[in-house]
């Protein structure tokens, strides 16, 4: 058993206005307080859109909901004459714990790169937010280079870019997290198996110490890759979530669309109580 606290993540997407929003959060919080959640079991976390997250942040402090929250992106710049952007600073105003960066949608819509994804990991933790990287293969990266090469090489080209900045800090002070999202998983209601996705993330995490040993030492490097956690995203719901957090290196879940309703998404949190059946 690893001593990673898991993360069930809910990445609405471009989904919810401010109102009900605030709605889906209450309804959130009611329902795993009658389920009796223990948050510091398993930690809950909201990507609402930009424009939601003042809303967020005023429910979850005035009521104290013990339900983090992040955003879906941020801008590499922290200010200036960047039109549309967002800084890191402003999240961090609002007292998001994350930020979402390289989301395959970001990557496929918005043509970012490696090195604008490793940029952006820098400005959220340059911000105090916790960077949630995505990588991902295709189904044409599956069929040509299998399942882990392009995941593990976009993890790769992030961490060398940043292995500078972890140097000398404790993985626990300023944590990183990865999300695996299959491209061909998303939306696409045919999620990746348990074992599938295990045996990506283990690649995953030990491309972590391989990408950091150089720069910080294999002491160091191995301390950062037991400590990442790493989520799994594409298709999860609540009949499944069980089988992937049931996977050693599977830390969590990044979930789209049963993020939007209340009642899934809590259940899908509530993975401890479910019977594997898969
Ligand atoms: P779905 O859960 O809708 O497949 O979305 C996954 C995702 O992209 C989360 O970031």
């Amino acid at each position: 058993m690893s001593n990673r606290t898991p993360l069930i993540a809910g990445n609405w997407k471009n989904n919810i206005d401010h109102l009900h929003a605030i709605a889906l959060v209450q309804k959130l919080a009611w329902t795993l307080r009658d389920a009796d959640h223990d948050f510091d079991d398993v930690e809950v976390a909201v990507f609402p859109p930009f424009t939601d997250l003042r809303s967020v942040q005023s429910l979850v402090a005035a009521d104290r909901l013990p339900i983090t929250y992040g955003a879906q992106d941020l801008s590499v710049h922290d200010s200036g004459a960047y039109t549309g952007e967002i800084s890191g600073a402003f999240i961090a105003k609002l007292d998001a714990r994350y930020a979402l960066v390289g989301h395959s949608e970001r990557r496929q819509y918005h043509h970012e790169t490696d090195e604008v994804v490793a940029q952006k990991t820098i400005a959220a933790r340059r911000n105090g937010l916790v960077p949630v990287i995505c990588v991902g293969e295709t189904a044409d990266d599956l069929e040509a280079q299998g399942p882990a090469a392009v995941p593990v090489a976009q993890l790769t080209a992030v961490l060398e870019t940043i292995a500078a900045d972890l140097d000398g800090v404790e993985p626990d002070a300023a944590p990183l997290v990865v999300a695996y999202e299959p491209v061909w998983a998303i939306g696409s209601g045919q999620a990746a198996s348990p074992e599938q996705a295990q045996q990506v993330i283990a690649r995953l995490r030990a491309a972590v110490a391989d990408s950091l040993t150089p720069t910080l030492g294999e002491a160091q490097a191995q301390a950062w890759a037991a400590s990442v956690r790493v989520l799994y995203g594409g298709s999860v719901a609540v009949d499944n979530v069980a089988g992937f957090l049931a996977q050693p290196d599977i830390d969590g879940a990044l979930v789209g669309g049963a993020s939007l309703d209340a009642t899934k998404f809590a259940q899908i949190a509530q993975f401890r109580k479910h019977v594997r059946t898969n």
